[in-house]
């Protein structure tokens, strides 16, 4: 319903901004003859080829659709002074032909990489001040003559990638639990005991752990560092050594951002976060406090053996909020892996004489909105019972390759195989990407220059 709704109000906007603007190009000193007529009337495209990939177009519902979509309201007044020997011919049904030479719906790869797109996305005689106008404007036509054919039967064929696997629906995958390194001990508020005044709420909280704690306005603390008043964890540490502290918080005041931090039933600490604002949750770093002030020195303490031990947060100002506390001796810590749900979405692999060898996309829902929607990707895997060597990558959603959807058609490397730390594929250069994908709709398939046993 929605996307309709966004349709009507684009054609709309396009209507409108087309009447009454721009007069056509005047000089036809820029007049092209290429692609016109073959030997036997038939129609060429840019290519010099005759047309191909139209046999099974409705052609009336497709003629009618470019006529009211793209001939009248852009090409005839903003094209025709260059291309009235080709896709702008007086005879429409000629014009009609050429253009779909130039649409390539033979080779789709979505709409944004058609030719008439690409041309406006390089500002080539964009009839407008803008070039974003007309290539939003462009692409808005092109998707409606092209919606016309999808409802009258005809499907794009998309471009044949080599080694294709099959398609898996993205909804398939369950969320997954990520092996956290054993330098972090970590703990959700749900998975600690609290006290007074503290006391656990779930209404707004975006991450995995859906509960935080936090204390009324207008509690006052009786004395500082009170280790009654503490939400209390017991933490795994896997080895000793210096830990930094971490908490995901929501502070909406600088008279509600302060706790105690109390490791191992020793000392107390005080824990200034920064105010975060009041709709957003942050990783916070514990520094070291001098005369009430954060100094840029990062707090540690101390943990002499492996072992389970007691921290608590205790309370020292109402309303600050806590969702998660993170120890960790990395320096360069990052909370993703304690915040997002991830899932492993798994596509099995074709590799003659290896049986079980699957790629697994291990990606995150970045964006929900309608219209943008997106999958952060993690990182992607390679199992398989033998190293396999994989060249060129090409992750697919529903059958088309995009250039946003990463940089993996540069890997050539070496992955899989009995040991699992060398699963992951490495890029080279930056890890996350974003699949432009709908986790609920969209299907998952890969494509490979090379994929084949390591030699
Ligand atoms: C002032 C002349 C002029 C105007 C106006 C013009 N073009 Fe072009 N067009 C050219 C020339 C010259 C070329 C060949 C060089 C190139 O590819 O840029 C070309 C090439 C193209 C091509 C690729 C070759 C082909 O035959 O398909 C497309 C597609 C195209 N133009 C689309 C458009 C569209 C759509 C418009 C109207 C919004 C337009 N052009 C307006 C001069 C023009």
């Amino acid at each position: 319903m929605k996307k309709f709704g966004l349709i009507l109000a684009l054609s709309g906007f396009v209507a409108l901004g087309l009447t009454g603007c721009g007069k056509p190009p005047s000089k036809p000193s820029g007049a092209i003859a290429t692609g016109t007529t073959g030997p036997n009337g038939e129609i060429l495209g840019p290519d010099g080829q005759p047309v191909a990939g139209v046999s099974d177009i409705p052609m009336e519902v497709s003629l009618a659709s470019f006529k009211a979509n793209l001939y009248e309201p852009l090409l005839e007044p903003y094209c025709a002074s260059c291309h009235a020997t080709t896709f702008v011919e007086a005879d429409i049904e000629k014009a009609h032909l050429a253009f779909l030479s130039r649409a390539g719906f033979d080779k789709y790869a979505g709409i944004d990489q058609t030719l008439p797109v690409q041309k406006m996305k390089q500002a080539h005689n964009c009839w407008e001040g803008s070039t974003k106008t007309c290539v939003d404007t462009m692409t808005a036509q092109m998707n409606l003559w092209l919606k016309d054919l999808e409802a009258n039967g005809y499907k794009p064929k998309p471009v044949v990638y080599p080694n294709a696997t099959g398609d898996v629906m993205l909804a398939t995958a369950a969320p997954i639990t990520l092996t956290i390194p054993p330098e972090y001990a970590f703990g959700g508020v749900d998975k600690a005991t609290l006290a007074a005044p503290f006391t656990m709420a779930t209404d707004d909280v975006d991450g995995a752990i859906k509960s935080y704690a936090t204390s009324a306005a207008g509690t006052a603390r009786a004395n500082n560092a009170n280790v009654a008043q503490a939400i209390t964890w017991n933490m795994d540490i896997k080895a000793p050594g210096d830990y930094f502290v971490w908490a995901r918080v929501k502070t909406e005041a600088d008279t509600g951002n302060e706790f105690f931090f109390r490791p191992n039933n020793g000392a107390s600490t005080a824990f200034i976060a920064p105010v975060t604002g009041k709709d957003t949750w942050k990783w916070a770093q514990m520094f070291v406090v001098q005369n009430n002030n954060v100094t840029t020195n990062p707090f540690t303490f101390n943990v002499a053996a492996a072992g389970t031990i007691p921290v608590s947060i205790i309370f020292r100002e109402a309303t600050a909020k806590i969702n998660q506390l993170v120890l960790t001796t990395k320096p360069d810590f990052n909370g993703d892996q304690f915040t997002r749900t991830f899932m492993d979405i798994t596509v099995p692999l074709n590799v003659p004489g290896v049986t079980d060898a699957k790629i697994v996309a291990t990606v995150w829902e970045q964006t929900v909105e309608e219209g943008k929607r997106s999958l952060g990707v993690k990182e992607l895997k390679i199992v398989s019972p033998v190293p396999l060597h994989v060249k060129g990558i090409y992750p697919l959603i529903n059958g088309i390759y995009s250039s946003n959807h990463g940089t993996y058609t540069l890997v050539d490397t070496v992955a899989g195989g009995p040991d699992a730390t060398k699963q992951v594929i490495s890029t080279g250069g930056s890890t996350a990407s974003t699949w432009l994908a709908d986790l609920t709709v969209d299907k998952l398939s890969f494509a490979f220059d090379v994929i084949e046993v390591a030699k």
